[in-house]
Formats: structure tokens, C-alpha cells, sequence
């Protein structure tokens, strides 16, 4: 419970920023029947807000939105002040993008605060939930008197995964709360009282180790995995069937052992850069990092490689049709998403790409402009040489293969994610490749020992 003589319980807070970590949040503790008030600064995504729509796609969060808007427990302004009068807990929960050297852009939190310290007094509470390099925080509560908040501050890194971000809110598998002042972190950890979870509290400098040692550990583990993919590759033996294997020691787990396209999206890929250059930082080469970072990418290249082996050595003038551009299913998000780099690299060799995805389409065309975005999956096949699958929506299990066979130019499959049934495919006709397997006899006889990992082919 928060102490007497808080605000904590006058059920207001505030969250800046309403990215896909602060809106998820700030609807979650409305639904929990607290107010929230929402600060967004960027014109499009208030104007959606003010008319309660959810700017961005997340599973069930426009549902929550219009009960929870629309019936005034959370609204939104453009105004850091209107929003943190009064509230007793401030939620920080700007964008930390990638600098070029890897780093974390640290800017948004820095101006958050900085509008926070005009407004913020003493009684509230500031909690960072942007992720922040481990260390941050501390220093920001060791800043001179003259930087320093009049409020406490303290930290609660997030571990929502896109696409399921509001069930993991409503259970979350921990919450971890860092900061040195015990009342402000009680007054935090109050409002998941109701969570059947572990509430573990901590120093700042810890919690944050916990949100980046989380991504990174994830993020090797799924490097590790497709290591074993090549691996199987060469010498034999079935990935997933490694994969359960190895899972089914409760020492290591089944999660995150999908070998395919290896990990994008907005957080591992910058996370682990950002904890690489900050050990590099103070004096120390974090190797594991460098090395996830690495197979990340060859696992890309590899499967362009694999394409350009199976169409008898050149992509170029080949027509590929590329089925998911999202970097997961269930979202809409492109950033840093394997289907971008492999559809870069397929151009770079000749190869007409068109691609298609259920939601991610609108977003990916900018970034990818030379290939052509179809709205229907069997569009988008049509006439195909190959049929890349690199993002596993079970929508892309369901579609007619039988109308497939019929449609495409060759029947040839490259599946990124192993995904598809492979007998049905062979039953159709098609030549079925995909990862951590070695490719039927056919197929490996054109194969190097060792093949070249991307360096253009010539036509
Ligand atoms: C990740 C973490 O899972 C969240 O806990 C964390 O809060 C979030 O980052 C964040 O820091 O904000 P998310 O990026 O939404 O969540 O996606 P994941 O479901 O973790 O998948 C990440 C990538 O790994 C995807 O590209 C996925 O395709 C890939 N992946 C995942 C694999 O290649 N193999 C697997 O076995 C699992």
C-alpha cells in the first residue's frame, strides 16, 4: 500500500509518450481502473488518439481504447504539465532509438525529464520505463542538484512482446522495479498488487541489467539455435527435432529455440548493439554479443544464398515472391525485420520481388521500394520462380498450396521459418527447402561444400 499523505492513491497517472510500450501501459492500468492522462507529441499519432484510435496494431488494444476512452478513465494531451498535475506516479515511456555507433539515443528521456522537472514536485513519483542503458538511471539520480528531479526516481523496465502485449501486462512473467528510495518503489510495486507475479525490487543499475541481460540471453539463445541449423545442414540431423531435444531439459527450455531468419523488430537487434557498446565502453568486449549479432545477419545471407543455389545459381531476372514482411507474426512492425534485408539482397541480384503480407504491407513499402507489394497472397505468387516464406503467420499454413502449384512458375519453396507441411508440398510437386535440414539428394548435388555467403551472381 502507498504511505498516508501520498498522492499515489488518487488513481491518476501519467504516462509521456504513447510509442507501443506507454499506450499498451497506459491502457492496461485504465482497464485496471486507475485514470491515466497521456502526453503525445507527435501530430498524427494525437489527432488518431484524440479520436480514439490506436495508432499502432497491437492485439486487443483497440478494444480496450475505446472502453477505456470512452469512458474518460484515459485521455490524452499534447501537454506535459496538464498531464502530471495532480498525478502521483509519472511514466516515462519515450523512444531510446539506436545512435549509428550502436548506443542508445538517450534525447527523448533527457527532454521527458527535463519538462518533468519544471512540473514534478516532490510528493509524485518519476518512473523510466523507456530502455535504458544499465547505469542510466543511477546517474540520473546522482545528477547535480541543479539536473535533479524534485521528485523520486525510479526504474520498471518492460517485457511486453509485440503482439501480446497486453496479455503479457495483465501477466507479466515478473516486474522488476529499481531504484534507492524504498517509499517510491512501494508506491510502484502498489500498482501491481493484483498480479499473481514476483515483484522483484532492486537498485536501478540491477533492474536495467535485468531488461538488457533478458533480450541479449534471448537473443543468443536464438543465434545458438541456428548455429546447430547450419550445422544440421551440413552434416545431418533435423533442427526441430534437436531444438526439442534440447528444450526438454528445464535447464535450458523449448522458448526461443526456433531456428529460421534469426530475431528483428525494434528490440533485440538494438538492444543487443546498445549493451555490446556499452561494455565496450568501460573497457570490456562482450564477445557473445558480437558473435549473436553476426550469425543474426549470415543467417539472412545465408537464406538468399540458399534461394540463389536452389534457381540453379543466378536470382538474376528470377521471379521471387515473398510470403510475411512483419518481423513476427502478429504485428505490423517492419523495423529491422529480416524480410527487409532479404528482399534488399535479392534486388541487389536481379530478382523481381513481389511480396505480401496480411497487415505489414503499408509499412514496409517505403523501405523497400523496388518491390512490389501485393494485397493477396496468391497475387503475389503468381508466375513465382521461388516462394520465400520468412515471416510464420499461420494464415501462410492455411492458404490452398493445391491453387499455389497451379499459379506459381516453378514449384520450388524456401521456408525461413518451418513453417509449411512438407509432405504436403512434396505431394504437390514442389521441391520443400528449409532450415536446419539437409536439402533432399536432388537439391545437394548443386550445393558447394561451402557456399558463399552472398556475392552477386551473374545472370
Ligand atoms: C522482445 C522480448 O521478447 C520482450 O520481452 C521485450 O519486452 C521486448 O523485446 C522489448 O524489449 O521491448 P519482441 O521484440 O516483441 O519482444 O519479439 P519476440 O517475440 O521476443 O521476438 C523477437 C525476434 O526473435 C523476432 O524476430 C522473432 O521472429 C525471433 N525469434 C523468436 C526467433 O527467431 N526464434 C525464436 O525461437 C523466437
Amino acid at each position: 500500500m502507498a504511505p498516508a499523505g501520498t498522492v499515489a492513491d488518487d488513481g491518476t497517472i501519467a504516462v509521456i509518450g504513447a510509442g507501443y510500450v506507454g499506450l499498451v501501459t497506459a491502457a492496461w492500468l485504465a482497464e485496471c481502473g486507475r485514470h491515466v492522462r497521456v502526453v503525445e507529441t507527435a501530430p498524427e499519432r494525437l489527432g488518431m488518439l484524440r479520436s480514439h484510435v490506436a495508432p499502432i496494431h497491437e492485439s486487443g488494444l483497440q478494444d480496450l481504447l475505446t472502453t477505456v476512452m470512452g469512458d474518460g478513465r484515459l485521455t490524452v494531451t499534447d501537454d506535459v504539465g496538464e498531464a502530471v498535475r495532480g498525478a502521483g506516479i509519472t511514466f516515462v515511456a519515450v523512444g531510446t532509438p539506436p545512435l549509428p555507433d550502436g548506443g542508445a539515443d538517450l534525447r527523448q528521456v533527457r527532454d521527458a525529464l527535463g519538462q518533468l522537472r519544471r512540473h514534478v514536485g516532490p510528493d509524485a513519483v518519476v518512473v523510466i520505463k523507456s530502455t535504458v542503458p544499465p547505469g542510466t538511471t543511477q546517474a540520473l539520480i546522482d545528477a547535480s542538484p541543479r539536473d535533479r528531479l524534485k521528485a523520486p526516481l525510479v526504474t520498471c523496465p518492460e517485457f511486453l512482446r509485440e503482439g501480446s502485449a497486453l496479455n503479457d501486462c495483465r501477466n507479466p512473467s515478473r516486474v522488476v522495479i529499481g531504484g534507492d528510495d524504498v517509499p517510491a518503489r512501494a508506491r510502484v510495486a502498489d500498482l501491481f498488487h493484483h498480479l499473481d507475479t514476483a515483484v522483484i525490487q532492486t537498485d536501478a543499475t540491477s533492474a536495467e541489467m535485468i531488461k538488457y541481460g533478458s533480450n541479449a540471453f534471448l537473443a543468443l539463445k536464438i543465434s545458438f539455435i541456428n548455429e546447430l541449423a547450419r550445422l544440421c545442414e551440413l552434416i545431418g540431423g533435423d533442427i526441430d527435432v534437436v531444438a526439442d531435444g534440447l528444450g526438454a531439459d528445464p535447464r535450458i527450455g523449448r522458448a526461443f529455440l526456433n531456428a529460421g531468419l534469426g530475431f528483428g523488430g525494434s528490440c533485440f537487434p538494438k538492444d543487443v548493439a546498445a549493451l555490446d557498446e556499452m561494455a565496450g565502453f568501460h573497457g570490456h568486449s562482450f564477445w557473445l554479443l558480437k558473435a549473436a549479432t553476426e550469425v543474426n545477419l549470415q543467417q539472412r545471407r545465408r537464406f538468399v544464398v540458399k534461394v540463389q543455389e536452389a534457381l540453379g545459381g543466378s536470382l538474376n531476372g528470377k521471379r521471387i515472391a515473398v510470403l510475411g514482411l512483419a518481423f513476427k507474426p502478429g504485428t505490423d512492425d517492419v523495423r529491422q525485420a529480416p524480410s527487409i534485408d532479404v528482399i534488399r539482397q535479392l534486388v541487389d541480384f536481379g530478382a523481381r520481388v513481389t511480396a505480401y503480407d496480411p497487415i505489414a504491407g503499408p509499412k514496409a513499402e517505403p523501405l523497400i521500394p523496388q518491390a512490389t507489394i501485393c494485397t493477396d497472397a496468391y497475387d503475389c505468387v503468381r508466375g513465382a520462380d521461388a516462394v520465400l516464406l520468412v515471416t510464420e503467420w499461420p494464415e501462410f499454413e492455411a492458404l490452398d498450396w493445391s491453387r499455389i502449384a497451379g499459379l506459381v512458375r516453378r514449384r520450388l519453396v524456401v521456408d525461413g521459418r518451418n513453417l509449411l507441411d512438407e509432405r504436403l508440398l512434396n505431394d504437390l510437386g514442389f521441391t520443400y527447402l528449409r532450415v536446419g535440414r539437409r536439402p533432399a539428394k536432388g537439391a545437394r548435388k548443386r550445393r558447394r561444400a561451402t557456399a558463399p555467403l552472398a556475392s552477386p551472381a551473374v545472370g
